[in-house]
């Protein structure tokens, strides 16, 4: 086992499922001590639970992101972080005119605000330590545009943008900010969409739907020293686009249509 990032402590938001379960499980069998951040207890103790068979060390913090000063305490209670994985995030779907306004501020306070209050709040021990890696998990949402995807897309993207500022902020100190823009991928979050989900997999390249694991192990890439020189940049772990048809001089369109 490469244990690269023994005697580093990892504070992984949403880690009581999907891609931040996968990930707080990745960067333990990595020799790092993990923070497992959620608010379902019991769901919690599973995957810490997991950790220790592993041979690994993890506690349980919970916190409710939509408030912010929960949020803070979450940092605090966290005390000196190496690694933080801004992942925890809520996506529900409806077009413009069908948002709420709870709807659009749900969105807002969890997958934007909660990253930038702990980002605010974790840096400056990292900093001082001189030494730092924070991923956030994006989506393909943030690029490409998706009836129905309006606020959480728009999220995502400030997440991808406050990754460049951040980065350009905290390099000099050491500190390294990366995010993983992540396809569509099987998780407790989208098991809701049934089969429905499966032709969102079949729209990628690869023709199918990531594994949280795999979502994770790009994660753990950018954590990891294997990733010492990337900073502010958002890795692709979309799939692929597939190609629309055959070759044409703009690159986009179907040959004959163009
Ligand atoms: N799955 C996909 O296809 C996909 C694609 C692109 C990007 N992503 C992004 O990847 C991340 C994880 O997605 P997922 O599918 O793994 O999600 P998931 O299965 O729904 O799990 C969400 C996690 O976030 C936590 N969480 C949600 N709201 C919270 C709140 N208010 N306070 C504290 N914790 C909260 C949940 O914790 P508790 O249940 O314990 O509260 C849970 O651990 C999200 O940021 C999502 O936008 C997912």
């Amino acid at each position: 086992m490469n244990s690269d990032l023994a005697h580093r402590t990892a504070l992984v938001t949403g880690a009581t499922a999907g891609i931040g379960r996968a990930t707080a499980l990745a960067l333990a069998e990595r020799g790092a001590d993990v923070i497992v951040h959620g608010r379902d207890a019991e769901r919690a103790a599973g995957t810490v639970a997991r950790i220790t068979a592993l041979g690994g060390t993890a506690r349980f913090e919970p916190a409710d992101l939509s408030d912010p000063a929960d949020v803070t305490r979450l940092a605090e209670r966290a005390g000196d972080v190496d690694i933080l994985v801004n992942n925890a995030g809520i996506f529900r779907f409806a077009r413009t005119a069908d948002t709420d306004q709870a709807t659009f501020d749900a969105h807002v306070d969890v997958n934007l605000r909660a990253p930038y209050l702990l980002v605010q709040a974790l840096t400056p021990g990292m900093a001082q330590r001189g030494r730092g890696a924070i991923v956030s998990i994006s989506s393909g949402a943030a690029t490409t545009p998706g009836t129905g995807t309006g606020i959480y897309g728009a999220t995502k993207a400030a997440l991808e943008s406050l990754t460049r500022v951040w980065a350009a902020e905290f390099g000099p100190a050491g500190v390294r900010v990366n995010a993983v823009a992540a396809g569509p991928t099987r998780t407790e979050g989208t098991a809701a969409y049934g089969d429905a989900f499966e032709a969102a997999g079949k729209s990628v390249a690869l023709q199918r739907l990531a594994s949280a694991d795999e979502i994770a192990a790009a994660v753990v890439f950018l954590c990891s020293e294997a990733a010492g020189y990337v900073n502010g940049h958002t890795l692709a772990a979309l799939g692929g686009m597939p190609a629309l048809g055959q070759g044409s001089p703009d690159g986009r369109s179907p040959a004959g249509t163009a």
